[in-house]
């Protein structure tokens, strides 16, 4: 696709069609991209009923990832949004992990169907949530005998993966799709020393964000389906609403690319990727102070997760004289490492096959002088101060992790269905003013974009104390209207 996007660019053709730029961009930033940036002209296909290049990448993706292939130019989040509207119809119920990513709600709400949630465990020492089991599935599916689909998150943001075969089990037995939002394990199947992808074991649709974990650009993704399970007409409808009508062909020309490295070079990039790894681990083994989860994985399997995507590396401070805000900000302004995002006591990092040795060498080095210079129960020796007046560094909010179990199980309690809560009139009120009411509207942090409260669940007084401490903090909170102040509740509006 690049080279036919490329050897378009250098034709004489000349472009009497969209896009506005013409490609008439030399001289101007950014012009190497403007002179691929096309729209569906002779030749290029039409993402939304594909016949010709674009089928050919997706059949492609097919044969590396095991079953049949859809491209996603609007992220995880338009596959999310229509595997949930192909599976379910109104007034219908899905089993929801309330650890879902914001999307999934919004499927649901969107498609009028009711959520039943399925709590993830709780992984105590390290304050994460751990996998949905496949006991907690069953107790639900009791429940809710009627449930039209199940949609788990697996790996989670953290890298905690659910036992999706014997899940895919019980939801086949009940002839019910599952759903994976596989958005952070798209590498799966690359290598054996990964955790088994989502695919491989039954699940019937599973979405990747391959822009999170493998080499393509920021929004690109993949849908994949299998069994008969899935209505792909449905499918099909749905996805051409969620999914823009100009698809961009810089982001399909990215996941050709993407399919290309993969097939050309995936077995030696995980060879790298592991053997560097091996080091990084074995040197975090040694570590006095601060945990590396990925190190200990093995002691969590079966009490809390089914296993952990090695990738995601959480280095707890817990115990230490500094908190994870603390470190995050300390290995940038140190160490020039960005971190993926920080926790209350806790860094996440994300390495992938296309990370290099001296990336790992250099957050391995930088986490063993940390944890030399750290002793529990002592005070920090004033480096960590220093190093903060001197370079400034704020932590951005984005990189704040509230996917806790200890925030998020102070969810609201549920007052009544998503669907009848957003039937209502919404009015703001004061978060302070908030206790005892009706959300209208959802309210979560980003990342990860796990909503604290939906439509439907009732302001507790935890959830509310919560958000006054997320504000006082100064965190860009979605959901929250006039600078973090108030919040939708049901009811009409005084002056309405
Ligand atoms: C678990 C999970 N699912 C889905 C998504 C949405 O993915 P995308 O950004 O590709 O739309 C995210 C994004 O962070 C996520 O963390």
């Amino acid at each position: 696709m690049y080279e036919k996007l490329l050897c378009n660019s250098r034709s004489d053709v000349y472009p009497c069609h969209m896009p506005g730029h013409k490609r008439k961009m030399a001289g101007f930033p950014m012009e190497s991209c403007y002179g691929i940036d096309i729209t569906e002209i002779d030749g290029f296909d039409n993402l939304h009923c594909p016949q010709g290049i674009l089928l050919d990448i997706m059949r492609r993706a097919e044969r590396l990832f095991g079953a049949e292939t859809y491209m996603l130019i609007n992220g995880s989040t338009a596959g999310i949004l229509s595997a949930v509207s192909a599976t379910l119809r109104r007034g219908e119920r899905i089993l929801l992990a309330r650890n879902s990513h914001k999307s999934a709600f919004h499927g649901v709400a969107l498609s009028g169907g009711r959520a039943a949630y399925l709590y993830p465990q709780y992984l105590q020492d390290y304050g994460l949530c751990g996998a949905v089991s496949p006991q907690e599935v069953e107790r639900k599916l009791s429940e809710y005998p009627q449930a039209k689909a199940i949609l788990l998150t697996s790996p989670t943001y953290d890298g905690m993966v659910s036992d999706v075969a014997a899940i895919a089990s019980l939801a086949h037995e009940r002839g019910i799709p599952l759903i994976v939002d596989e958005a952070h394990g798209a590498h799966f199947m690359l290598d054996q020393r990964f955790p088994p992808s989502a695919v491989s074991l039954g699940a019937d649709i599973v979405i990747h964000s391959i822009h999170k974990t493998l080499p393509a650009l920021t929004q690109t993704a993949l849908l994949h389906v299998q069994g008969k399970l899935v209505d792909r007409k449905r499918l099909q409808y749905f996805l051409s609403v969620y999914q823009t009508s100009s698809p961009s062909y810089i982001l399909m020309a990215g996941i050709g690319q993407c399919i290309s490295i993969l097939e050309q070079r995936a077995a030696e990039l995980c060879e790298r990727f592991f053997q560097w790894n091996q080091t990084f681990e074995r040197q975090m083994k040694t570590l006095a102070c601060m945990r590396v989860f990925s190190t200990e994985a093995d002691r969590y399997k079966g009490r809390g997760i089914f296993a952990h995507d090695t990738g995601k590396k959480i280095i707890s401070a817990a115990g230490t004289a500094i908190t994870g805000k603390e470190l995050y900000d300390l290995l940038l302004s140190r160490y020039g490492l960005q971190m993926e995002m920080a926790g209350q006591d806790y860094v996440t990092a994300i390495m992938t096959i296309m990370d290099t040795q001296e990336g790992f060498d250099r957050l391995g080095g930088a986490l063993a002088q940390i944890d030399r210079e750290l002793r529990p129960a002592t005070e920090w020796t004033g480096h960590l101060r220093t190093d903060k007046r001197n370079h400034g560094q704020s932590l951005d909010s984005r990189h704040i992790d509230h996917n806790d179990s200890a925030v998020w199980l102070r969810t609201g309690q549920p007052a009544c269905e998503m669907d009848a809560a957003l039937e209502q009139r919404w009015k703001s009120v004061l978060v302070e003013e908030s206790p005892g009411k009706i959300s209208a509207g959802f309210v979560h942090i980003y990342p990860p974009g796990i909503p604290l409260i939906v439509p439907g669940e009732i302001f507790t007084k935890e959830v509310v104390t919560t958000l006054l401490s997320y504000k006082k903090q100064g965190f860009m909170i979605e959901g929250m209207q006039d600078n973090n102040n108030k919040v939708c509740v049901i009811g009409e509006e005084k002056d309405a």
